[in-house]
């Protein structure tokens, strides 16, 4: 397993951390002052309107970006301590990363886009079947991605995030591209990651089909932690939308 395993450390901790982008004279702060710890095998879903700042927000959990005041730590690392070569090395090590557009090489077949993040080491043969055993895609493995179905596709680079077996994952609206029985195959498996194997996920999403799935909504707006709240257990979509509704108006309220 993943050798960065204390216990006490939480996985990812954000500690007021602002990112402002420049156009012109106009500085936008796409994130002003976050604040959100992520526990070990806990899944976050990070809600918020478009332009809230949750993709801003994932980028520099992963370093990504360089932020303008904060800190970010991954497994108790200060990610600005850390040279880029060290940052690029660290982040191949501890976080997976998965994207809308699901950005695999077309030209690579499904098992070599999974082995693509990883390094020639003993076991690896071994960690991309199970990875495809564990996903439903053994049949699968010597397509290329144009030969897959969307929900397929985003299957094969959840297997490349998993790779090199990171404790954390990082999803920017990876049901965004899918139909939403797709979506929802999608969600579970992420679901069941979490639970089954304690990693740690954040999954930026608009959709309360997703964010029904996590244990924790985080709410954005206008790049400030506005609210969180415990999705209801009820994996009903209308009941998150309005606690998500809730959570807006009841700050719009306060702002008033
Ligand atoms: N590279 C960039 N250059 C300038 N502005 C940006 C850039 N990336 C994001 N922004 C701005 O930062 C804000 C937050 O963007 P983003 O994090 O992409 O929001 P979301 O993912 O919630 O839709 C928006 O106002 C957006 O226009
Ligand atoms: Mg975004």
């Amino acid at each position: 397993m993943n050798s960065l395993d204390h216990s006490s450390v939480p996985p990812l901790k954000v500690e007021s951390v602002v990112k402002c982008f420049h156009q012109g004279k106009t500085a936008i702060a796409a994130l002003d002052g976050i604040n959100l710890t992520v526990e070990t095998g806990e899944l976050v879903a990070i809600m918020g309107a478009s332009g809230s700042g949750k993709s801003t927000l994932l980028h520099a959990m992963t370093g990504l970006t360089d932020i303008d005041a904060g800190t970010v730590s991954v497994d108790g690392q200060d990610l600005a301590a850390l040279s880029d070569y060290q940052l690029t090395k660290f982040r191949g090590l501890n976080i997976g990363l998965v994207f809308q557009a699901f950005n695999l090489i077309p030209s690579l077949s499904a098992e070599d886009n999974i082995r693509l993040p990883a390094t020639e080491e003993p076991g690896l043969e071994e960690r991309v079947d199970a990875l495809l055993e564990r996903l439903d895609m053994t049949d699968r493995r010597t397509h290329k991605p144009d030969a897959l179905s969307g929900g397929e596709q985003q299957r094969i680079a959840i297997a490349r995030a998993l790779i090199t077996n990171p404790a954390i994952l990082l999803a920017d609206e990876p049901t965004g591209s899918l139909d939403s029985v797709s979506g929802q195959e999608i969600c579970r498996l992420l679901r069941e990651l979490c639970t089954e194997q304690k990693r740690t996920i954040v999954i930026v999403t608009h959709e309360p089909h997703v964010a029904m799935w996590a244990d924790r909504v985080v709410v954005l707006k206008d790049g400030k932690h506005l609210a969180e709240f415990a999705p209801s257990r009820h994996f009903d979509p209308q009941k998150i939308a309005s606690q998500y509704q809730g959570v807006l108006n009841a700050a719009a309220g306060v702002m008033a």
